[in-house]
């Protein structure tokens, strides 16, 4: 991919202008199987409302009688320097999102120098994207109920060169999603006569999907018996990579990687302070998404209690429902060091393909540097003197 000018994304953003533009030309373009399963939840998807009502209700005042600046979006996380306080999250199964969708993430990510977080289960392996985003891909972890596995993968993600390992903790059981229940959601996609018709009316997600080949869990495809179909593959895959994560699980892992180490998934003090004693460099403060438990509170309400908890030195990085550069300001606003976002770089690979995910990037640092320059912070780790309603 040729590297985007300002000027390609002004006129991209006469349609585009938002995520939320993003999102509506998604739905378009994608069947509703994947479609569903990148925008659902759990339940009856209240903390997907939730993630969102609560950031909305955040009011930051204004502070207009300052010198004239130029606001700065870089931001020190974990031993680098980034472009912005932002990077793209972990997403699995991101092949049926759009084709090769990590790798788009990667290229955008060693581009704009943001983090990309490659998760277990995506649908690209861990070398081709270590390859890809040498210096900004993050690597996440479902730690393995086999420690054969376990170690062989960590080994993989060092060789390969990943500095971070992001272990996500919150999917003891995977949450109940009625839309992906009722869609058959599978892999490879069940090819029934719903599919068949959904896939046939859209059909540049077919013909790219076609031409990619069926999706798979490439960095676990070692791992899978010889011999295994691959629906069969696929619940190996799942067995494999469920279970809580207890301290003595990463405290092992905590032993065998030497990088930077931060659990996600965090959304209480206890595990909170947990992560701290095993010596965990970070903790991402999410509720996947509102994927996981229905009743399960929005970050942006919990940050300061979790600050509290681990103290000024620990970075804290927030995710879930931030849809905006607005939305990360009002993040940083309660404390938070970096942020996340999922679907928000899942519906722009959807609605734009390769060009998608370095769009939703110039948008979202757009839109931060014009709220920046309303609250009358040089730059995002001003945020948290900002007056709070
Ligand atoms: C389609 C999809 C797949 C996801 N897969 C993973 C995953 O494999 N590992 C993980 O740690 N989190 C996963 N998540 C959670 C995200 O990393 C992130 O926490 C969440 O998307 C943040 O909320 P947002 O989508 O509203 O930004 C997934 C989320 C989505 C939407």
């Amino acid at each position: 991919m040729t590297k985007t000018t300002d000027s390609f994304h002004q006129k991209l953003e006469r349609r585009f202008a938002s995520i939320d533009d993003l999102e509506i030309h998604a739905q378009k373009r994608l069947p509703k199987f994947a479609f569903d399963y990148l925008q659902g939840g759990t339940g009856q998807e209240t903390a997907i409302a939730r993630n969102r009502s609560s950031l909305n209700n955040i009011q930051l005042i204004p502070h207009h009688m300052v010198e004239p600046f130029e606001p700065q979006l870089k931001t020190s996380l974990l031993g680098r320097t980034w472009s912005a306080p932002f990077g793209i999250a972990p997403l699995g199964l991101s092949g049926l999102i759009w084709p090769d969708a990590a790798k788009h993430f990667a290229r955008t990510a060693q581009q704009q120098n943001i983090p990309t977080v490659l998760s277990t289960v995506a649908t690209t392996k861990l070398e081709t994207i270590a390859q890809l985003a040498p210096d900004t891909a993050w690597f996440q972890l479902y730690i393995p109920n086999d420690d054969a596995i376990n170690r062989s993968i960590i080994e993989r993600a060092k060789t390969a060169g990943y500095k971070t390992l992001v272990v996500t903790i919150d999917v003891p059981a995977l949450g109940r999603r009625a839309r992906d229940i009722k869609n058959g959601l599978a892999v490879p996609p069940k090819i029934t006569f719903k599919n068949i018709i959904q896939g046939a009316t859209h059909p540049t997600w077919a013909l790219s999907t076609l031409k990619a080949g069926m999706p798979d869990f490439e960095t676990l495809a070692p791992y899978v018996p010889k011999g295994t179909d691959m629906r069969a593959a696929s619940q190996y895959v799942s067995a494999l990579a469920r279970g809580h994560v207890s301290m003595d699980k990463l405290q092992k892992v905590r032993d065998l990687w030497p990088g930077n180490l931060v659990v996600k998934g965090i959304l209480n003090e206890i595990d909170a302070a947990s992560a701290k004693q095993v010596g965990c460099d970070g903790i991402i403060i999410s509720n996947h998404g509102g994927r996981q438990l229905d009743a399960a509170p929005a970050p942006i309400t919990i940050i300061k209690n979790i600050r509290r908890e681990v103290g000024a030195q620990m970075p804290i990085i927030a995710d879930s429902g931030v849809r905006s550069g607005l939305d990360i300001a009002r993040l940083m606003a309660h404390g938070a060091d970096f942020v996340l976002l999922g679907r928000a770089f899942g519906y722009s690979v959807a609605a734009l393909g390769e060009r998608g995910p370095d769009h939703a990037h110039y948008i979202l640092s757009q839109e931060l540097k014009n709220v920046l320059s309303q609250l009358g912070c040089k730059t995002p780790q001003d945020l948290p003197r900002v007056g709070l309603v």
